[in-house]
């Protein structure tokens, strides 16, 4: 997707020189119904509150990490209008940096119709995901690399953003390990997906899966009730419980607050089982409210 970004330069970095983390991905509207219990289809009936919200994995993953005190900026795509306007005043709002974002001259702001169910803490959600370009390997030859301690990418265009994959990994290559930019990538293995391929467990899976990443790359996989499961550089696998909150209300974004919260503690130089336990915590801190207000 073309930006037309001609002559956008990154911010200068966050507070006091910090790096800052840049999440790469989708942002989209939410239409946020709150009801009592799922309602059947086809039925009529009223919810308890509606909300506006602002969406998608790496635009939710922002929010957390500007909510714990992490410069970070947001890339993806966008079209101009009255959604648009709502979404880029409400990154502005949480101190998001905005300056990627590829501005599209045709295609809609994707929007989501969400039902959270008070009964359950259920999330339903119906996205509306279809015609606005995805930001392009050339889009991102416009981030100044230098800016950026960690770049997260929300799998989608796999070709293009294996592009800018490739072009961190020459960055990292020039340079001293202190500067190296790291990144992750966002891959769902879903229970079922790892179920069908024999994997009875999150440890398992993850033990299955490793001959097919990069060595020296870190496994998360994230099992909802049962907590996440990691396997380190070195093949040390790491666990840490959940910590379910006493009500569940709220879990839409509750994966994308895991991965924010977790990239924020190995961000800054915390060890793998702090991390996955610091991001057990933040992500059940948030499936125990409305929204993400008040996950710290
Ligand atoms: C939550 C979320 C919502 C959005 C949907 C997109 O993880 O990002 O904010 O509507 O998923 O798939």
């Amino acid at each position: 997707m073309a930006a037309g970004a001609a002559g956008r330069r990154d911010p200068e970095p966050g507070p006091a020189g910090e790096k800052r983390i840049l999440c790469v991905g989708l942002v989209c509207l939410d239409i946020i119904s709150v009801v009592e219990a799922y309602p059947a289809e086809d039925s009529d009936t009223r919810c308890v509150s509606q909300r506006w919200q602002r969406g998608g994995n790496a635009s939710n993953s922002c929010t957390v990490l500007a909510l714990l005190g992490a410069p970070c900026a947001f890339m993806g795509s966008l079209a101009p209008g009255l959604a648009a306007d709502f979404i880029a005043a409400d990154f502005q709002r949480r101190g998001v940096d905005v300056s990627h974002v590829a501005w599209q001259p045709r295609g809609d702001v994707p929007c989501a119709c969400c039902v959270v169910s008070a009964a359950s803490g259920s999330r339903t959600i119906v996205l509306y995901d279809t015609n606005l370009p995805e930001v392009t390997a050339r889009d991102f030859e416009r981030v100044d690399l230098s800016q950026y301690k960690w770049i997260h990418w929300e799998a989608r265009n796999a070709a293009e953003q294996a592009a800018m994959m490739r072009r961190v990994e020459r960055h990292n290559r020039a340079r001293p390990p202190a500067e190296w930019v790291r990144t992750s990538v966002e891959v769902f293995i879903s229970k079922d997906v790892a179920q069908h391929f024999g994997y009875r467990s999150a440890p398992e899976a993850l033990q299955g899966l490793r001959s097919r990443v990069q060595p020296g790359a870190t496994l998360i996989c994230a099992w909802a009730e049962a907590g996440a499961d990691a396997v380190g550089p070195g093949g040390e696998l790491v666990h840490s419980d959940a910590f379910p909150p006493e009500t569940l209300v709220d879990t839409l974004g509750a994966g994308d607050t895991f991965n924010a919260a977790v990239i924020f503690a190995l961000s800054a130089g915390r060890s793998l089982q702090d991390a996955l336990t610091f991001g057990c915590q933040i992500a059940g801190r948030k499936c125990g409210i409305q929204g993400f207000d008040g996950i710290v």
